[in-house]
């Protein structure tokens, strides 16, 4: 465990295994003001990259997770190319099914595949709860690269809503209409609860062991939320997706919200509690911040199919969204999800560059 001190700790001492807690993009995160717009790309490492190409070459993705060494100099040559202002660790959402109980793996095309989903209360119940620790592997990856950073840049850790990790542990993988995940949700809530509440209990000891290796920020994913109307979110997803936000707030690090399809959501989601909430680019980003009305950070939202755009087109697009934003404190500016495979590279970087320069 590193103990890096930027500030004096005697006030938090949680603040100590930050490791850049007076970085713009964390005070972002707390909605200070900072001398210009930080900004980071979710999926930054990806098959995009030439130089992420060339280990997945050598490494499966599972491998490149599970090996500290590897996942944290892909994280780190991500960075440092794209010249961003956090770096997120590289990893996976569903590295913690592994350890309650449900292998899965990558097919080619396909993505994830669970092989024996979670359908019934004996399933929910067969889940472990107890083997967080063995994910260690993240937060040494973690404890690597703020090695690496310093206090020069703000390490980004992450996990998985609990209605987004559910899904896939539902269906068995991707899905379209979630047939399974609401069908538990509608028929058994006490079961679909009980599945909740083991998903929050691992995510959150699993998210803590990352903040304690050094990451300055949480983002919790609920990528597919958007499938859920406001009412069954409310019900069924809302009260312990708030158990997970305050149990990581605990550990002193401020907290990113995403999800995508979620503009009906917004207000539901800032209920969590969450310091900074992702927006996608369904909803223009002033609108979306309204919508909260204007309280907490808001991160977001370039449609990631823009960076396939020419550059004067690009470039309008991003510098509305900092119009939007206003220079109001709070605003991380990314994309509204994931960059895309075949993404060019060069129009990236250009990006990152010109939200610098704004
Ligand atoms: O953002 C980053 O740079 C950090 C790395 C990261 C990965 N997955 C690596 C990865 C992060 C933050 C994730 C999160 C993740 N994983 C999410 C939530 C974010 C989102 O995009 O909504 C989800 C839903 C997953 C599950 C998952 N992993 C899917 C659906 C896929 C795509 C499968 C495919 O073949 O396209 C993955 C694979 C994956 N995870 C890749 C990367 C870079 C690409 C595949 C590869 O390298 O083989």
């Amino acid at each position: 465990m590193r103990l890096v001190t930027q500030q004096p700790c005697w006030k938090c001492y949680i603040l100590c295994f930050m490791s850049a807690p007076g970085s713009r993009f964390v005070k972002a995160c707390k909605v200070q003001p900072v001398d210009r717009t930080p900004v980071w790309f979710m999926r930054q490492a990806g098959r995009y990259m030439p130089e992420y190409r060339a280990v997945r070459k050598e490494y499966s993705l599972i491998e490149i997770c599970k090996r500290p060494k590897v996942a944290a100099e892909v994280t780190i040559t991500a960075a440092e190319i794209l010249g961003v202002d956090a770096a997120i660790i590289f990893a996976d959402l569903l590295l913690p099914l592994e350890v309650m109980g449900l292998p899965f793996h990558f097919t080619a095309g396909e993505g994830p595949v669970i092989q024996k989903p979670v359908r019934t209360k004996e399933d929910v119940g067969h889940l472990h709860t107890d083997r967080a620790a063995d994910l260690g592997y993240v937060s040494e990856a973690v404890g690597l690269v703020c090695k690496h950073f310093k206090a020069n840049l703000p390490v980004i850790g992450f996990c998985g809503a609990p209605f987004t990790l559910a899904s896939y542990m539902i269906e068995g993988g991707g899905s379209r209409n979630y047939v399974h995940t609401k069908k538990m949700m509608y028929s058994s809530p006490t079961v679909w609860d009980e599945l909740m509440r083991k998903l929050v209990a691992v995510t959150a000891e699993y998210a803590a062991h990352q903040v304690t290796a050094g990451a300055d920020v949480i983002q919790i994913f609920d990528s597919w939320v958007g499938c859920l109307s406001v009412e069954d979110y409310r019900r069924y997803v809302l009260p312990r997706t708030t158990e997970l936000v305050k149990a990581l707030q605990k550990t002193g690090a401020p907290i990113i919200y995403f999800g995508t399809d979620s503009a009906t959501l917004l207000p539901s989601m800032q209920e969590t509690g969450a310091e900074v909430i992702g927006l996608d680019w369904r909803i223009p980003l002033d609108e979306g911040w309204r919508s909260l009305g204007f309280k907490g950070g808001v991160q977001g939202n370039l449609d990631p199919v823009l960076l396939f755009a020419d550059w004067a087109e690009l470039k309008s697009r991003a510098s509305d969204i900092l119009q939007r934003a206003a220079r109001r404190p709070g605003h991380i500016f990314n994309l509204g999800h994931g960059i895309l495979p075949e993404t060019p590279v060069e129009n990236v970087k250009a990006l990152a560059k010109f939200v610098q320069e704004f």
